[in-house]
């Protein structure tokens, strides 16, 4: 008989997977609850047309799409970007600004099968419209290290590359080539890193040989590392109105994140130009500093999305930071608990005669808020010992003949292995007793 595993790329959850999962996702929340921002959610399928000509050719390349039963176009989300700015844009009068928004979502990306990459896989979002200023990069930068500092990670664990496509822009700009010769040097500036020289193939397939004086400019900017090389690489321009007032929002924004106590998570680094086409202007990844993982973390400004996608032109910036690498970093640096949820209280049940005692009790003690499990059958008592022991209780309640007898039911301290009785009408009361005593 065939017997069916998951697709390639798709995970299966077991409990204590899951649980793992659960943890991150709930310090996630109370994180960006303490931000200020709000959680929302949209559907899982989509109108192809969201992704078309917006997301960039390679997330195009990897949708999961098809025809539906009405012969519509539809994909499968790939990123929640297009989809919160549909959101946002249709209401963007309504909303109260700075619109600070996060979700925690599924997507789906038909990747090349390699290690911290799946095909369906989490992010957490958060995206701030409405500010136009560096102060919504300071917002979310920050956000995005407490997100994980709050598992315990530290600047010697990972770190913010930070850069800027408006300046790539405003530099190849400058060098004078036009908007689809610039794409293309990103795209290449993009994959440089892992893929090295071919990452201008595309480049060259579409414009003819790269000249040899434009590739040494290209390679020379994507390795500059701190502000005072990117002002020195600027030169003269620098002093031009417009790049002045770029290079201020730099400073507002190095300035901020520094007043943060940030610094020292915060790396300036051309290198990263981002694959999504949709960003205008500073953008970031994530990355664990030992490099060993793939990016934890990307996003940046795209202050024309909301507006192509016909709503309300605003000004946005986010980012996402990926479950699946996040949690194989937390792994490695042995950060990821282990939170296999253990009983309160198991209950020992004599016979069948004393059940109905027991399961009053156990209906109260869990509408209390306790963890309680029993045995489904009935069982010599020594498999239930064993079974109390089993579910890490801390209580085992006994009812057994002869105690009910006296109106009384045994309570056993797992760990300390002392015994007492507490009348059987006053269980809760005890229970809880015990519990606050601990
Ligand atoms: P992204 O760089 O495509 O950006 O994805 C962000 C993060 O999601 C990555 O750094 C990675 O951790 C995770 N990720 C992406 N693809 C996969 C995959 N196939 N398997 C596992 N993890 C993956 C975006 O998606 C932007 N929409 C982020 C954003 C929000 N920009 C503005 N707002």
């Amino acid at each position: 008989m065939a017997t069916f595993q998951s697709l390639p790329g798709f995970r299966d959850f077991y409990p204590e997977d899951l649980a793992k999962r659960t943890h991150i996702f709930r310090l996630w929340r109370q994180t960006a609850a303490a931000f200020g921002f709000a959680e929302y959610d949209t559907p899982v399928l989509e109108p192809l047309d969201l992704y078309r000509a917006k997301s960039g050719d390679e997330i195009e390349a990897q949708l999961f799409s098809f025809a539906d039963k009405g012969g519509r176009e539809v994909a499968l989300r790939p990123e929640m970007t297009p989809s919160v700015c549909r959101l946002v844009g249709a209401r963007a009068n309504a909303l109260k600004r700075p619109i600070k928004w996060f979700s925690i979502a599924e997507f789906y990306r038909y990747e090349r099968m390699q290690k911290g990459r799946g095909r369906c896989f989490h992010q957490f979002n958060a995206d701030i419209f409405g500010e136009a200023g560096p102060e919504a990069e300071i917002e979310l930068i920050a956000l995005l290290v407490e997100c994980m500092r709050v598992f315990g990670l530290t600047e010697k664990d990972f770190f913010v590359r930070l850069s800027d496509r408006n300046l790539w822009f405003h530099y190849l700009g400058s060098l004078g080539l036009d908007e689809p010769r610039i794409r293309a040097l990103l795209g290449a500036v993009d994959k440089h890193e892992r893929g090295g020289d071919d990452a201008f193939k595309p480049y060259e397939e579409a414009f003819g040989a790269i000249p040899a004086d434009l590739k040494a400019k290209v390679l020379a900017f994507q390795s500059i590392r701190s502000f005072a090389q990117l002002e020195a690489a600027l030169g003269a321009a620098a002093a031009s109105a417009e790049l002045a007032q770029r290079l201020a929002q730099w400073r507002t924004l190095l300035g901020g994140l520094e007043a943060m106590g940030l610094a020292g998570f915060v790396q300036v680094d051309l290198g990263v130009v981002r694959g999504l086409a949709y960003y205008t202007g500073f953008v970031f990844e994530a990355f664990d500093r030992k490099g060993e993982l793939r990016a934890l973390a990307g996003g940046g400004r795209y202050d024309d999305l909301v507006g192509r996608l016909g709503g309300t032109p605003l000004p946005a910036v986010g980012f996402a930071i990926g479950e699946m690498t996040f949690a194989l970093l937390l792994e490695e640096r042995g950060l990821s608990p282990a939170v296999v949820q253990a009983a309160d209280i198991y209950c020992v049940i004599g016979s069948a005669a004393e059940r109905r005692a027991a399961f009053a009790d156990i209906r109260r003690l869990r509408a209390l808020g306790y963890r309680v499990e029993y045995p489904m059958r009935e069982l010599a008592f020594g498999k239930q010992f064993k079974a109390a022991a089993d579910s890490g209780a801390r209580l085992a309640l006994i009812y057994g003949a002869e105690e009910l007898a006296r109106g009384m039911v045994k309570v056993r301290d797992m760990a300390e292995r002392s015994e007492r009785d507490v009348p059987a009408a006053g269980v809760g009361d005890a229970v809880r007793g015990l519990f606050e005593a601990h």
